[in-house]
């Protein structure tokens, strides 16, 4: 084992928001490619930012395990912690399930998500950017987080899931109150399980071709209730990353010359900038987590029965052991971890899924507001205070007022 010097590092404050980068090359310097780090109320965790130890932990899922039970710290934790609707303690969903039932429930929703047709994908991401586009075009002035990358990603997961057009509006207030966490969000909450429950009712009685009339007639035996629950997951941890891969490529392209090209019509670069966002300021830049089932060592560390290792996502992406060229542009290279890596990473028709909305969502915005810029100096562009998600406060921008298509109308 090495023993640093240095204390654990608290895993909250300004430098998430303002230089992660920076804040990760100095945990990697102080103390090695497994920091020992502090979460909320000085719980002890271990941040994994090394690459190679990453790919590690994800690659074990019996040694480090994806059930929060084995958390040895369960007694010192009280029940109105911050954190634990992360953690998670007994949550039904996917994603706590380990082991064999894990893969058939994983399976069950790789199969639903497969079963999208990719032109419908695309239409349906297309009409909603252009009926969010059609609210703001004429006012020469937007916030682009909330006006529209907010608005997005949930709009057309809840169509291709099987809700009805009119009840879109109401899951796009509720998510986003339940992920605001402040007034409204338990009522979101809510409104998003009954929206679920009746749903898959809905679809029980009358399938139809959409995700969740797939998953009922695939349930590998999966309670309805428990389909309910991965269908909220797929909704909650779809919308906000894909909301923030939509903001952070555009924040790249407004503020970085190498990506300007693509505002004065060329399209090429969309891909590359969105690439380039996972690569260096990707969503999800920590991710919680995995428990280790029995004493271990990883990168130089003992790893105690139970510890929780926290997955640092956006901190292995950097890794100069794998990025000598760390800030240089990234090409076509996907080997990033921005989707995690293993059995439980993000879905690859999920990943898919996501991709066709944020691009879709990037291009459209783009070819209807072709002189955007930005309303503020880049310098002024703030982060949301999170070591987990990370993505603007706000992307404020002016164009020329252009007259809605009325696409919808
Ligand atoms: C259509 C949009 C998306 C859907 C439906 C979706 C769905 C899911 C689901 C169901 C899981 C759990 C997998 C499991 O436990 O086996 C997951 C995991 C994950 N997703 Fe996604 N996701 C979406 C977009 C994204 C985006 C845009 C990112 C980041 C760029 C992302 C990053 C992740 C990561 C890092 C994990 C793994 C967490 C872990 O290893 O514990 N996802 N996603």
């Amino acid at each position: 084992m090495t023993l640093s010097e240095h204390p654990p590092v608290p895993l909250s404050g300004p430098r998430f928001q303002t230089d992660p980068t920076e804040l990760y090359r100095q945990i990697r310097r102080d103390h090695g490619a497994v920091a020992p780090v502090v979460l909320d109320g000085d719980v002890p965790a271990w941040l994994v930012l090394g690459y190679r130890e990453l790919h590690q932990v994800t690659s074990d899922p019996t040694l480090f395990s994806r059930d929060s039970e084995l958390w040895n710290q369960w007694d010192a934790i009280p029940a109105d912690w911050p954190l634990l609707p992360m953690i998670g303690r007994k949550q039904p969903s996917i994603l706590y399930t380990v082991g064999e039932r894990h893969r058939e429930r994983a399976n069950v929703i790789s199969s639903a998500l497969e079963g999208i047709d990719p032109f419908v994908l695309k239409e349906r991401a297309e009409r909603f950017a252009d009926e969010l586009i059609d609210a703001l075009c004429a006012k020469g002035s937007c916030d682009i987080i909330a006006e529209y990358a907010m608005l997005l990603p949930v709009r057309v997961l809840a169509s291709v899931y099987g809700f009805a057009e009119e009840q879109g509006p109401g899951l796009v207030t509720a998510l986003n109150d339940m992920i605001n966490g402040q007034e409204g969000a338990l009522e979101g909450q809510q409104h998003l399980a009954e929206s679920m429950v009746a749903l898959l009712t809905a679809k029980a009685a009358e399938p139809g071709d959409d995700v969740a009339s797939r998953m009922l007639g695939n349930t590998a035996g999966f309670t309805v209730e428990e389909v309910a629950q991965d269908l909220m997951v797929m909704l909650a941890a779809g919308h906000q990353p894909t909301a923030d891969w939509i903001g952070n490529s555009l924040r790249l392209m407004l503020t970085d010359d190498r990506f300007a090209a693509s505002l004065s019509g060329g399209r090429h670069s969309v891909g590359e900038a969105m690439n380039e966002v996972l690569w260096e300021d990707t969503p999800t830049q920590n991710v919680a987590g995995r428990w280790a089932s029995r004493d271990t060592h990883l990168g130089g560390r003992r790893i105690g029965r139970g510890d929780l290792l926290l997955l640092g996502l956006a901190a292995a992406n950097s890794d100069p052991h794998v990025r000598a060229d760390a800030g240089r542009l990234t090409g076509g290279n996907n080997a990033y971890l921005s989707f995690g890596h293993g059995e439980h990473r993000c879905p690859f028709p999920a990943q898919e899924v996501a991709e066709t909305i944020a691009r879709t969502g990037i291009e459209v915005l783009l070819d209807r507001l072709p002189d955007v810029d930005l309303a503020v100096p880049a310098a002024e562009l703030a982060r949301r205070p999170s070591p987990w998600l990370r993505g603007l406060t706000a992307l404020p921008v002016t164009y020329t007022p252009t007259p809605a298509l009325g696409v919808l109308g």
